[in-house]
């Protein structure tokens, strides 16, 4: 069978050119191409095909269909759509690799619980202060109104205290191995 990168270097082309694999992410793969007419250097992410059921692709519709109406300099534009024997595709501004200043910059996670674990985790060793890596602790909640005591960590209730806390506080939960015993 041919190749990820070929099938849909084939099907991108004459409109794309695809150069590279830049990388890939639990549902997807963003790729670097030059798109041919206007000569310029854009970002395609690509459904996993072994992930592309009905309903993976209808949420990836939406999540292209919402980026498109956002318009600010810190959300890439979205400038175009397609699919290329059955996985869709995303077509959007490259931004290229950003310098960031992670002693003056505050970041903040959400998304799956192991994700938000590592990005804490990696932001935290690059430099990030604990009191600006900021989170939420919705996934330790069961009735999410100070009932149950399913979230107590620390002498506090998350859903009452919460569930909104920086990496400084999360550290004193010990709730997170792997970022509980960061420096
Ligand atoms: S989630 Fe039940 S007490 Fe907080």
């Amino acid at each position: 069978m041919e190749p990820r990168f070929e099938r849909l270097r084939r099907a991108l082309t004459p409109d794309y050119e695809l150069q590279r694999e830049l990388g890939q992410g639990g549902m997807g793969i963003v790729y670097l191409a030059r798109e041919v007419a206007l000569n310029r250097l854009v970002a395609i992410k690509v459904l996993r095909p072994e992930l592309a059921t009905a309903r993976a692709m209808e949420r990836f519709r939406r999540e292209a269909q919402t980026l498109a109406q956002l318009r600010h300099p810190n959300i890439v534009a979205v400038y175009d759509w397609g699919d290329y024997d059955g996985p869709p595709y995303l077509v959007t501004e490259h931004l290229g690799k950003a310098k960031v200043d992670f002693k003056n910059c505050t970041a903040y996670l959400c998304g799956p619980h192991a994700m938000i674990q590592a990005a804490m985790r990696d932001l935290s060793l690059m430099g990030m202060p604990d009191d600006r890596i900021i989170t939420t602790l919705e996934a330790h909640m069961k009735c999410g109104v100070g009932k149950c005591g399913h979230c107590y960590c620390g002498g506090k209730l998350i859903c009452e205290e919460g569930p909104i806390f920086s990496l400084e506080e999360i550290k004193k939960f010990n709730i997170l191995p792997g970022v509980d015993s960061l420096g």
